[in-house]
């Protein structure tokens, strides 16, 4: 876009105004602007030049928390909120997820394409020869208490990855840069693998090669005594899980992989940004908070009486609602379907009986209904990890695990765009005027 056609020209007499334009009166100073729409967007800088009657600094757009403000030109994953769509790279993450393996997932997320049957090998191959983690890891990690937070060591030993690979630092070369993802993408699942056996005191396995990706991560999560039975159904609806997680655009924790990447710091350091922003309760932390929820409800008779407790305020239906779906989050309707076959496996989780009561009568309760309140990825995805044999704290290192590809696209897609910039964001000042400094003694 040439430069001249993102300024805000101010009309002219006279002049016209094209279609893709939007005029704004400044009642202020009663002059018109006539400002470029592009993608269905202003740009923000642009109202810079409005200023008002006593020359300030321009207008500025408020937005916190973002509800309305497009922070990047993204080509990764679409999503229509309302039509309940979610596509990576244009391919329904219908198909994507019943056609795919995890890691042709990633490698779509992160090269834009589909790979071809040599680019898989050669993609397989690549992530095969790093998923070894330097021993001092193991040592790192032996470091934090048995009742450690999953979470809290995953963050931390991810980010202390940046110092066994300081080479990482040359964000700008994208030979490096390929290296360092194929290293992250390889070792998340032994790191995260390592954790779960920490937890419980259990000696760490190592890596095995000659397993699939989520075969590799599965047996070193639950081998004991060199022996571990896969189970097909499990491991496929674990792959499945992990694949509806791959990304989801502009969220808390991409954006923060995004902003702290923006300063060119390491991509160890930028991802464990994004796994602490996972971590909270509204984002990745709620598939947790579900089961914590369930638990509290205890039977099915008691849903009538939380849910009123919700609709009072006191405290938030957790699994349900979403920023951007306001129909039912596509990742969900996939999910209750993979829930299906796991407990075909395994038996019903009897904490099922309460979540579909609770979604059966928000769905037709008018406080969850006018606010389009609908079971979003979280809802289900615990109690399928629970039957599965994880524990309530480890269901978030799972969600990490499979958002892992999506961070590291958008990472890759923020640092090749010639738009960005290191993020920073303006503010409104509220604080007090200029006054003086008031020496000790003569304060209160
Ligand atoms: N239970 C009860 N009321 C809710 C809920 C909920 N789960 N979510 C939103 N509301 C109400 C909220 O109180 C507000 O009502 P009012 O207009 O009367 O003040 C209205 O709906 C709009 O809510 P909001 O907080 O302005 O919406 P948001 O877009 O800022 O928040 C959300 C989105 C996901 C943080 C929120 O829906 C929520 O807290 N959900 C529960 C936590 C959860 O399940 N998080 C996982 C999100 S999906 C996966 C992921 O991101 O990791």
């Amino acid at each position: 876009m040439a430069n001249e056609s993102r300024t805000i020209v101010e009309q002219q007499k006279g002049g016209s105004v094209g279609e893709d334009s939007l005029t704004i009166v400044d009642n202020r100073t009663g002059r018109e602007y006539v400002l470029p729409i592009v993608d269905g967007t202003i740009r923000a800088t642009d109202l810079r030049q409005i200023a008002g009657p006593d020359g300030d600094h321009g207008l500025m757009s408020y937005d916190p928390a973002y509800l309305n403000t497009a922070s990047c030109r993204s080509a990764i994953t679409y999503i229509d909120g309302d039509a309940g769509i979610l596509r990576y790279r244009g391919y329904p993450i219908e198909q994507v997820a019943e056609q795919a393996s995890f890691l042709e997932t990633a490698y779509l997320l992160l090269e834009g394409e589909l790979p071809t049957a040599a680019e898989l090998r050669r993609w397989q191959d690549d992530v095969r020869t790093h998923t070894y983690v330097h021993t001092n890891v193991q040592k790192f990690l032996e470091g934090f208490r048995y009742d450690a937070h999953p979470m809290g060591m995953l963050l931390g030993a991810v980010g202390a990855l940046s110092t066994f690979y300081p080479d990482a630092k040359t964000v700008t070369d994208p030979a490096n840069r390929y290296l360092q993802r194929v290293r992250l993408i390889a070792k998340l699942p032994t790191i995260a693998a390592y954790i779960f056996r920490h937890s419980r005191g259990l000696p760490y396995v190592l890596p095995r090669n000659d397993l699939s990706y989520i075969g590799n991560f599965v047996n070193m999560t639950f081998e004991i005594g060199g022996r571990h039975e896969p189970n097909p159904v499990l491991q496929r609806a674990l792959e499945i899980l992990l694949i509806l997680h791959a990304d989801h655009e502009q969220n808390c924790s991409t954006s923060a992989v995004r902003g702290v990447g923006s300063s060119h710091v390491d991509l160890y350091s930028a991802v464990s940004a994004g796994i602490a922003a996972l971590y909270g309760p509204l984002h990745g932390g709620a598939n947790e908070a579900v089961l914590r929820m369930l638990d509290r409800i205890g039977d099915k008779e008691n849903v009538p009486a939380f849910i009123e407790e919700v609709k009072a305020g006191k405290g938030r239906l957790m699994g349900f609602g979403h920023r951007v779906y306001k129909s039912y989050d596509p990742r969900a309707k996939l999910i209750k379907q993979v829930a299906d076959q796991v407990f075909a496996e395994t038996g019903l989780n009897p904490k099922l009986e309460i979540a579909l009561e609770l979604e059966r009568i928000a769905l037709e309760d008018d406080y969850f209904v006018s606010r389009k309140l609908y079971p979003n990825v979280d809802f289900y995805s615990g109690l399928i990890y629970q039957a599965m044999g994880y524990p309530t704290d480890y269901f978030t290192v799972l969600f990490a695990v499979g958002r892992l590809p999506g961070w590291i696209a958008q990472w890759e897609e923020m640092l090749t765009d010639p738009e960005t910039k290191i993020a920073r964001p303006r503010q409104v000042y509220t604080g007090p005027d200029r006054r003086d400094f008031v020496p000790l003694d003569r304060r209160g």
